[in-house]
């Protein structure tokens, strides 16, 4: 008698459960009102006919790291941080193909339910077509105006074939990984640097400004996916999560390489093969910063994946991070 008070007690009432669902709803409904009032024009609001100014940084040192390169050329830092600035838009590019089409398909969850999170998902997609011809767009500027030889090695869709293989618990970890580190970069190192290219500097203003509303809908539908699931799926979702985060390093690997690489033959000198080889292991240790670490350390992440997980889930992820995260320690 006792077992079956208590647990009626824990039991959430129907009125609960309605309220519930409707702080939810309510939460999908304030990702539409932001989202429309900031909604912007890729012609009108963000490029405005500017070119890139190459005589500027793109991307933070916070982010870049060029500064810890103290024999670089102050010409041959601005350029690698072009480069990373250039790639920061790419890998944006490469991954919304992969974010976009998991966005349409968890809309079709809600097609015949919560109309209102259907809106909210339909308008993120549509922002994620919207950003990948941005950063298109970008790419041919960039072209345009530095010197020949970069190459942006990842294909948008063998990288979407390949993540959407996984669990959906899985990738709408990764995808609030990646659309938080989106907002933390902008406010901790692109907003307050006053010397970056303004053209690139605007573009990931914008950029964070929709990106805001994502990482809202990716929390929630993680959380959804997360309660839909049984302990075992949960349990091949977080080895799901740990092989992601291998085949994104795996992307970064090349594409370090690759950049460090163009930046060493278009550099203003030669520099000895010591101080190519110091370029080429800081460009991956910041891009394992960018793309990985910066955002499995943003408190929120921590705090959403620690609900869902279980302690020993939790210390297998740190396992598997742990050595990506010292070689950006140094
Ligand atoms: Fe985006
Ligand atoms: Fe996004």
């Amino acid at each position: 008698m006792q077992s079956i008070q208590s647990s009626a007690a824990q039991a959430p009432s129907h009125s609960a459960l309605q309220s519930a669902a409707l702080a939810t709803t309510q939460r999908y409904a304030r990702t539409i009102e932001t989202s429309k009032r900031i909604r912007w024009d890729i012609d009108g609001d963000v490029i405005r006919g500017r070119r890139f100014d190459l005589s500027r940084k793109f991307l933070p040192d916070g982010l870049s790291r060029v500064d810890e390169l103290g024999f670089l050329a102050p010409a041959d830092q601005r350029l690698l941080s072009q480069v990373q600035g250039r790639t920061y838009a790419n890998i944006f590019g490469l991954v919304e193909r992969y974010i976009g089409v998991k966005t349409l398909e968890l809309g079709q969850d809600h097609a015949f339910g919560d109309q209102v999170a259907l809106e909210a998902l339909v308008r993120m997609a549509d922002e994620e077509l919207k950003h990948q011809e941005l950063f298109r767009r970008l790419e041919a500027m960039a072209a345009e105006g530095m010197p020949t030889g970069y190459a942006f090695k990842p294909d948008p869709n063998d990288v979407a074939a390949a993540v959407l293989g996984k669990s959906t618990w899985a990738v709408l970890g990764l995808t609030l990984d990646i659309e938080l580190f989106t907002q933390a970069h902008y406010r901790s190192s692109i907003e307050s640097d006053a010397d970056l290219c303004p053209l690139w500097k605007d573009v990931f203003r914008f950029h964070w400004m929709e990106e805001s509303q994502h990482a809202v809908l990716d929390e929630l539908e993680w959380r959804r996916e997360d309660a839909r699931i049984s302990a075992a799926e949960r349990e091949q979702g977080v080895s799901d999560l740990i092989d992601l985060v291998g085949a994104v390093d795996a992307i970064l690997q090349m594409q370090a390489r690759a950049d460090a690489e163009y930046v060493m033959q278009v550099a203003s000198h030669r520099y000895a093969p010591s101080e190519q080889a110091a370029v080429a292991d800081l460009v991956l240790r910041a891009y394992r910063f960018q793309y990985i670490v910066s955002g499995v350390q943003e408190p929120r992440f921590g705090e959403v994946l620690g609900e869902l997980v279980t302690p020993a889930q939790m210390e297998r992820i740190g396992r598997a991070l742990a050595p990506i995260v010292k070689h950006v320690q140094g």
